[in-house]
């Protein structure tokens, strides 16, 4: 940690941004307007722009997003830690999109769109683990300087993780109780919850393919956690008979396992970046801290798919 208090750079004036969450109104472009365009510039970038705003700012609402890092300490850390905090808050949100139309494709039979779909949601694994690249510059005496901050703050309550865990099937009434008296999650988080994963979507599909599953793993309270189920390991180990290319089910399984190993990798990259920031010192958010994530490093979302290894 540099020692010294940080100079925070004055870059926004954000009495004057618009604070509305809505799409902002923009015209839309054509091969046609960007030849024009071209033309009447000589091929050098626009620079001047109608109103007190431009389309980059308008198409993301830009300025908004860059008027909501507000470190609350003088510690010089919490920006790094803020920005970090934001920027994988929108990440989950990216990996969750990919997930729930990976689940979606799966209940129409696509399989083939369920893969490409699996294979951004991977991508996306390895770039939220590498944000711990970043994270893990922060050293304990930086920690502390603003740690007192967060109160009871933790990544244990964040929403968008949580849907992460749930479309994967990692369920718990417990953890996603601490979203109940909160009215605009808690409804998606309920659905969350009692929906189907995409892992039971796929078992589901597996069976109607041919690959026979018992009634226990295709009918079932959706917001229990996933137990192994004897009759999808069997069923996974006969998809295994063909691992020839042109097995689609034998590609799917190949991702999800992929996926399951780049998780466990962000969760192991969390347990010891955290080791190394604070010890074995409590979690602010109630948890044993560092025991508790370590605990969690040990979760498999696809157990079958991993207890099937010893027979293949
Ligand atoms: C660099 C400083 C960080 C430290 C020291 C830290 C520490 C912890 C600890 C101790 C827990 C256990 C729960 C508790 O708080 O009692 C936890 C959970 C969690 N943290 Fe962090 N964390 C850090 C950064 C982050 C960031 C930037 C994120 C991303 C938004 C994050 C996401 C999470 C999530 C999602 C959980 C819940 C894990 C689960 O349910 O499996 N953490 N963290």
């Amino acid at each position: 940690m540099p020692d010294y208090k940080p100079v925070f750079p004055d870059l926004i004036d954000a009495s004057q941004v618009n604070s509305s969450v809505d799409p902002r109104p923009m015209d839309k472009g054509s091969a046609y307007s960007r030849t024009e365009t071209v033309k009447e510039t000589g091929g050098d970038p626009l620079v001047e722009f109608q109103g007190t705003t431009n389309p980059y700012i308008e198409y993301q609402s830009i300025d908004l997003l860059l008027s909501l890092q507000h470190p609350r300490s003088q510690g010089y850390d919490e920006m790094c830690f803020f920005v970090m905090g934001q920027a994988k808050e929108l990440l989950f949100k990216g990996l969750h999109f990919e997930l729930f139309n990976a689940r979606e494709q799966m209940r129409q039979g696509n399989i083939g769109n369920t893969l490409v779909i699996m294979e951004r949601a991977s991508a996306y694994v390895d770039y939220i683990a590498n944000s711990w690249n970043v994270l893990s510059t922060i050293k304990t005496e930086g920690f502390n300087q603003f740690r007192d901050y967060l109160s009871t703050a933790s990544g244990q309550l964040s929403f968008m993780y949580r849907h992460v865990e749930f479309i994967l099937g990692n369920k718990s009434r417990r953890l996603a109780a601490a979203h109940r008296n909160l009215p605009h999650i808690w409804p998606a988080m309920e659905d969350a919850l009692n929906a189907p994963s995409l892992y039971d979507v796929i078992i589901n599909a597996m069976h109607e393919a041919g690959y026979e599953v018992d009634q226990s793993a295709l009918k079932r309270d959706w917001a229990e956690d996933y137990r192994p189920n004897a009759s999808v390991r069997a069923a996974w180990l006969k998809v295994y008979q063909d691992t020839s290319a042109g097995n689609s089910y034998y590609q799917l399984a190949e991702a999800l396992v992929a996926l399951d190993e780049k998780i466990s990798l962000y969760r192991w990259r969390h347990f010891t970046s955290v080791h190394k920031i604070i010890g074995y010192k409590p979690g602010t958010g109630g948890s044993a801290g560092v025991g508790w994530l370590r605990r969690v490093t040990e979760h498999k979302f696809f157990p079958e798919l991993w207890d099937m290894r010893n027979d293949l």
